[in-house]
């Protein structure tokens, strides 16, 4: 939430049930806006009230993993918390766009979609641009090239089976696969499966600053109507042969939400593992009651 303080374009309200936690940070927040130079009304609530009219809305409510756990572990109990969430969201902002990050996450998405009962252009996720942050930190790392030049996405579930898209992965314009070896890009194809989990190991709970990051460059894509082409979990009907499904994909973000997909050309490999992620997705998706 500071990250979108920071942006001084929108006031913030920052919603948590433990009374005296929202209320805290947002005093924390608005009185580092006088060393760091913004001014947005940041408001911290247990109710849902002042964040009437919200115009995006960014939900993380639910348990964080814990060492050991999977993110589908935590999946009936969030599908509650984020159910319920939403409700009351929803009651307030009608038209709100919803950005869901909580875990797990393709499967919340499902949960919002349903509950808001808002279009599919107004319901999606962060989870691929959190996934190709890390895959184009760990490249950036092996190849010594700053980190701003390497371009690379990360789609599918945001699970173990997520799919690194090594064939659109460029450094500087220069393919990945002509810098690194076969070997070690395999390498950091599984550590950037599993880089969720290795911050749990360490920290004990969730990655923090990547995540809030990656929300914030979505919003700011929504509410400045930029038109960026970001990894986002969106809604499939058709497009990677994939039907009824949140996965991640490219998809155009601007003032409505999501504008478009985009469909990339995988190889033969990407596209099986694309639908290998599906069938994960799917699984956790049966989990959900009805
Ligand atoms: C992660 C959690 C937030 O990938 O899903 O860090």
């Amino acid at each position: 939430m500071q990250e979108l303080a920071r942006r001084d374009y929108a006031d913030v309200v920052v919603v948590d049930i433990k009374e005296g936690l929202p209320e805290g940070k947002a005093l924390d927040i608005n009185q580092a806006g006088a060393v760091l130079g913004y001014e947005p009304n940041v408001t911290g609530s247990t109710s849902y009230e002042p964040t009437a009219g919200s115009e995006v809305v960014v939900v993380t409510a639910g348990l964080p993993r814990q060492p050991g756990m999977s993110r589908d572990d935590l999946v009936t109990t969030n599908e509650k918390i984020v159910g319920s969430v939403t409700e009351q969201v929803v009651a307030q902002s009608p038209d709100a766009v919803l950005i869901v990050v909580s875990n797990p996450l393709d499967a919340m998405c499902h949960v919002a979609k349903k509950v808001s009962g808002f279009p599919k252009e107004r319901v999606f996720g962060q989870a691929g641009i959190l996934d190709s942050a890390r895959f184009q930190a760990f490249i950036a790392w092996e190849t010594g090239a700053s980190v701003k030049d390497v371009q690379a996405v990360v789609l599918g579930g945001h699970g173990d089976q997520m799919v690194s898209v090594v064939s659109a992965t460029t450094v500087g314009g220069v393919p990945l696969t002509k810098l690194v070896s076969a070997e070690r890009i395999a390498e950091m194809v599984e550590r950037t499966a599993k880089g969720g989990g290795e911050v749990v190991e360490l920290l004990g709970t969730s990655a923090w600053y990547a995540p809030g990051a990656a929300s914030a460059q979505m919003v700011d894509a929504i509410m400045l109507d930029e038109k960026r082409v970001l990894p986002c979990t969106a809604y499939l009907e058709g497009e990677y042969g994939i039907d009824g499904l949140y996965m991640g994909v490219p998809a155009k973000l601007g003032a409505q939400g999501i504008e478009a997909i985009i469909e990339l050309d995988l190889t033969d490999d990407e596209q099986a593992a694309l639908e290998a992620s599906a069938n994960a997705v799917r699984e956790v998706v049966g989990v959900l009651g009805s």
